[in-house]
């Protein structure tokens, strides 16, 4: 992989940190019920760590020569609350596998400084998953 691959593979998770964003702000404000209160306090602060992530992201796009991406995906309707955290899960355990990913790839491309940047997002993005199996029982 070279650098400009590896530039198009940080505007993707970006991107996906962009779903992050407004997927949990629906949730966050629309879920009902009572046993999941204490899960949307948690998600409360997962979304202002998206925040940081997408930001984190978008500094080491620019570092690197690329320009961040505005692009958001599509994000799935919203239909019962499991079934919100069951997509919010699954994304968390997509990026979870790709900043794996990227922080090996920049080690390979001689970037640790770039690599160790991303730590803290692969470590955050751990404790989402984790939170969120949690909550699921
Ligand atoms: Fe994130
Ligand atoms: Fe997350």
């Amino acid at each position: 992989m070279d650098r400009a691959a590896f530039v198009d593979k940080l505007n993707e998770d970006l991107e996906l940190e962009y779903q992050s964003i407004v997927q949990y702000t629906q949730h966050i404000a629309s879920l009902k019920g009572a046993e999941y209160l204490s899960t949307l306090d948690e998600l409360a602060v997962h979304v202002q760590q998206e925040l940081v992530h997408a930001l984190t992201l978008a500094r080491q796009i620019d570092f690197l020569g690329g320009i961040p991406s505005t692009r958001v995906p599509a994000i799935g309707e919203l239909t019962d609350a499991r079934s919100a955290l069951e997509a919010d899960l699954k994304l968390e355990e997509a990026q979870l596998d790709r900043y794996r990913e990227r922080v090996e790839q920049a080690a390979e491309l001689s970037l640790p400084d770039v690599a160790g940047t991303l730590a803290p997002l692969l470590e955050q993005t751990q404790e989402h998953a984790r939170d969120l199996r949690a909550a699921l029982g």
